[in-house]
């Protein structure tokens, strides 16, 4: 059977298409985290679309609108989400001029018009109504803005909104961006072309909005390391006393299940063997290392401890591919992050070909130092996690196809 990711692939991209003279609108997902002050505090998802937007810029497109959303704004303006604040990094970075559009409505004829070589940033497009409600008529009047429509924005691909979906309707040439195309080889040759033995590592906080994954994968990985607050579950399910951490009495027996599925697929499974321990998350006073056995009366486990990231370790050391989807602790809190962030320095020094999905992973990777030495850090958090569900993303789904 031919896998969704492999089917998504077979989109044409912007390679497969002249834009030259043509009005190309391309949806980014420039939703980057800011500070309070509004300092972009990770721009990666603004350099990966840099691509596909100078391929347009250099094969002379008579003009280029980028549109985005940033947030998740509750109808209308809100200056939190305005993507003025994002258009200095933007022109810092194309080392262009871009134009900023307050309403592309009032602008249509404007942008609409061809003029060689200007660059449009959009507001929001989440400040319209219609872009959530994929409406029609508004898909309508984003695509005439344009020729062709091009679809980067992986991280929002899972959303089946105007912009990232329904515009296709209306566009007779749409294709997908470079980094769309990136995102599904690097999952492609994880999922579908792996060099085996391939590895699954999960975490985070909840059992429950990972649960479709676990399944899904069973029958494609050989090992299965499980850390983060998802462990306690598991670990609860056999029969250990997780105390005061965050367990999800719910899937206790969900748990129960996925192991025995593991291990009728013949998938090695790993589990913390000990854990850090606080008395509280807040203001801890008492911290400590424990096995898994032995987590004391109104502790939280916090993060993996020293012998289960050498147990770890050595699985990883063992595998050809790793797939990383979850911290493996409360790595936002220093004294809860070692065992998220070593095992980020395993993965990285390790040979394997490794790709990260999750946003929190691919933050956690970053504020860990171990970046570069990944092989592949998917921009995308839920588009990520749906894509190794095994599920059709809908930003590929109307887009032509080879
Ligand atoms: P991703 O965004 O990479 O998919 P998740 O959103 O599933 O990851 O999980 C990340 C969150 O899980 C983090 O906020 C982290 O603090 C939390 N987490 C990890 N381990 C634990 C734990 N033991 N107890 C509570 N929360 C945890
Ligand atoms: C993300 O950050 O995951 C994407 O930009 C999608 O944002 P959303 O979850 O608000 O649709
Ligand atoms: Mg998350």
């Amino acid at each position: 059977m031919i896998s969704n990711i492999v089917t998504m692939g077979g989109v044409k991209s912007l390679k497969d298409i002249d834009v030259t003279g043509k009005r190309v609108l391309i949806r980014v997902d420039f939703n980057v985290p800011m500070d309070a002050q509004f300092n972009i505090s990770d721009d990666s998802r603004i350099r990966a679309a840099l691509p596909t937007i100078n391929y347009c810029i250099d094969h002379n497109a008579c003009s280029i609108t980028l549109v985005s959303h940033l947030g998740r704004p509750k109808g209308g303006y809100d200056e939190r989400y305005t993507l003025r604040h994002i258009q200095k990094r933007l022109e810092r970075l194309l080392q262009k001029k871009v134009e900023f559009i307050d309403d592309f409505e009032a602008s249509k004829e404007e942008i609409a018009s061809c003029s060689l070589e200007r660059v449009f940033l959009l507001e929001n497009i989440r400040f319209y109504a219609g872009e959530k409600k994929n409406d029609p008529e508004f898909c309508k009047q984003l695509a005439e803005l344009c020729d062709v429509y091009v679809n980067d924005a992986f991280g929002t691909s899972h959303r089946k909104d105007a912009s990232t979906y329904g515009i296709a309707d209306f566009v007779e040439t749409k294709v997908a961006g470079f980094l769309m195309m990136r995102e599904i080889e690097a999952f492609t040759k994880a999922l579908e072309k792996p060099i085996r033995p391939i590895a699954l590592v999960v975490g985070g906080s909840k059992i429950s909005s990972k649960i479709t994954l676990l399944t899904s994968v069973m029958q494609k990985i050989d090992k299965l390391l499980i850390g983060g607050a998802m462990s306690n579950t598991f670990l609860q399910a056999l029969g250990y006393e997780m105390k005061a951490s965050l367990v999800e009495v719910d899937y206790v027996d969900v748990a129960k299940k996925v192991l025995e599925e593991a291990k009728a697929n013949n998938v090695k499974v790993y589990l913390p063997v000990d854990v850090v321990i606080t008395d509280s998350i807040e203001n801890p006073i008492d911290v400590r290392v424990t096995p898994v056995q032995d987590v004391l009366e109104g502790f939280h486990a916090v993060d993996i401890g020293p012998a289960t990231l050498k147990l770890f370790s050595e699985a990883i050391e063992l595998s050809n591919t790793i797939i990383w989807n979850g911290p493996m602790g409360i790595y936002e809190i220093s004294q809860f992050s070692k065992g998220t962030y070593k095992l980020a320095t395993v993965i990285a020094e390790s040979y394997a070909y490794s790709i990260v999905g999750g946003g929190d992973t691919a933050d956690a990777v970053e504020r860990a130092g171990e970046k570069e030495k990944f092989s592949f850090i998917s921009t995308g958090g839920g588009a990520s996690l749906e894509l190794l569900e095994g599920k059709v993303l809908p930003g590929f789904e109307k887009l032509d196809r080879n």
